[in-house]
């Protein structure tokens, strides 16, 4: 008995300083997942009662699109779900992020009827989740409104989605919180509103970047006006939560953020700043306000009253109102100063005065990705957690998409692309870094691949694939690829990432 003791002890110990690392060394409750959103993958975009979104309406205006493509069709999960639950049993996660569709649940927002037809869509894909073991985690707002709120009163730039987003929630907790345990309210908002209000590149295409080249009369106050909705709706849905369903139904409620990591491009105090007020740009701009009650210094000090107030009450609402930060991460950047420093081009992310960029010289900042700007940059990963672990008291942490994009045209093999060597390697380097964070005394508490599936990606339409399943846009047909071989082998503690 004692030389079976010693030896198992000496193999947990040849483990350790040999650093091996696999599923063993995530704790055990950890939450492994993959992640989706509705409109990239439901399709039926004009089934089931639902009503047109502020995407679908989108996606139809010639030229948004890359491929000219849309989510009529997508995966066609709203009729396939069961068979996309199957895939995740067969990968053997315990969990499946997606994104409730607003249009599909009240397709008339506050002023018409819940639709039945969409909760029982969202009922039975829950109940067939939880039967496979799957904990559903669940996104209210993956970009999605019905487009009657933009129509009726100008959607985020108007208060009163204050109470629209509310009401949604609420009908959501009422219908699902007696299974589903993982609320976030709001998938990076930080792109939503910057992309939809200062680069016009999504809906409802406003531009307003006061540095860029598109001008279109807009005012330059609306994303901060927007992201003050975004906040206070977050606030309005995480305070009936707290006040109604949470004690009575167990779960949890937080926001997903788009999170980058940031580099210096040149090693001097000023580019050094410059990090500073792109990451308070960034995440801090909504983080902040929702854990602290106000907007970063680093905002204010440029923006000053251009900036947004909240008044008492809105703080009182805001106070304690997230039970984690989920942690959307690609990619690293580089950070340049144009506050102290000249800068030739435009500078990004509105009035932080960086430009960003992802080369230094002509060389990348790591190995290129299919998808412009995203970078292979493990350690950014890390630090990002470290990040918010600092600035947020340790807060729980779900790594709620991490992915690598793949090309696709006409010219690429499927073979090629099922042979997806790079996004194991990806995936294996992120992970490694996500556990040093956690030996690092980092919070986190699960990590979802983005996607389960290949869907469509917004501005790029169908010509990137993020899934670990291939989809075969013509017969709408699954295949694993390489990586949904791994993570399965992975999670079954066969697979070593370091
Ligand atoms: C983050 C977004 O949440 C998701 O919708 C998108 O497809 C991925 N990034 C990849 O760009």
């Amino acid at each position: 008995m004692k030389t079976v003791l010693a030896f198992v002890l000496f193999l947990h110990l040849l483990r350790f300083i040999s650093c091996v690392l696999d599923r063993s060394q995530f704790p055990q409750s950890f939450l492994f997942g993959t992640a989706t959103s509705s409109y990239q993958i439901e399709g039926a975009y004009l089934e089931g009662n639902k009503s047109l979104s502020n995407w679908d309406v989108f996606t139809h205006i010639p030229g948004k699109i890359k491929d000219g493509s849309n989510g009529d069709v997508a995966d066609d999960h709203y009729h396939r779900y069961m068979q996309d639950i199957e895939l995740m049993h067969q990968l053997g996660v315990n969990s499946y992020r997606f994104s409730i569709s607003w249009s599909r649940v009240l397709p008339r927002g506050r002023f018409g009827e819940v639709n039945s037809e969409g909760i029982e869509f969202y009922d039975k894909l829950i109940n067939a989740l939880l039967l496979k073991g799957i904990q559903p985690f669940v996104t209210l707002n993956h970009y999605d409104i019905p487009q009657e709120l933009e129509d009726r009163y100008g959607a985020w730039l108007n208060a009163q989605i204050q109470q629209d987003f509310g009401y949604f929630a609420e009908v959501c907790f009422k219908a699902f919180g007696d299974r589903v345990k993982y609320w976030s309210t709001f998938n990076e908002p930080n792109i939503m509103v910057t992309y939809g209000y200062l680069f016009g590149k999504y809906p409802p295409s406003h531009c307003s970047n006061p540095f860029g080249d598109c001008r279109s009369g807009d005012s330059a106050l609306e994303p901060f006006i927007a992201t003050h909705n975004v906040i206070l709706s977050h606030a309005t849905a995480a305070e009936i939560y707290r006040k109604k369903y949470q004690v009575k139904q167990g779960g949890k409620i937080g926001i997903v953020m788009c999170s980058s990591w940031y580099e210096p491009l040149r090693d001097t105090p000023t580019d050094n700043f410059a990090v500073q007020r792109a990451l308070a740009f960034d995440t801090a701009w909504f983080l902040d306000p929702i854990i602290y009650g106000e907007y970063p210094p680093e905002m204010r000090q440029i923006l000053g009253s251009r900036l947004p107030t909240f008044s008492l009450e809105d703080k009182k609402k805001l106070g304690n109102k997230l039970d984690f930060i989920g942690v959307n991460h690609y990619t690293t950047l580089y950070v340049k100063d144009c506050m102290f420093s000249q800068c030739e081009s435009s500078t990004s992310l509105g009035e932080a005065s960086v430009y960003i960029t992802g080369e230094k010289d002509g060389h990348p900042i790591g190995h290129p990705t299919a998808m412009p700007s995203l970078y292979v940059v493990p350690y950014g990963m890390e630090k990002i957690i470290m990040y918010f672990k600092e600035r947020y008291n340790n807060i729980p942490m779900f790594i709620t998409e991490n992915g690598y994009a793949q090309a696709s045209n006409p010219n690429t093999s499927k073979r090629d692309i099922l042979n997806d060597n790079g996004r194991v390697e990806y995936l294996k380097s992120y992970l490694a870094s996500v556990n040093l964070a956690m030996k690092h005394g980092a919070d986190v508490r699960g990590y979802f691949i983005w996607s389960l599936i290949d869907n469509f990606e917004w501005l790029y339409g169908y010509t990137l694939r993020f899934g670990i399943y291939y989809v075969d846009y013509n017969t709408l047909e699954r295949t694993p690829k390489l990586s949904a071989m791994w993570y399965k082998q992975f999670l079954a503690g066969r697979e070593k990432i370091l």
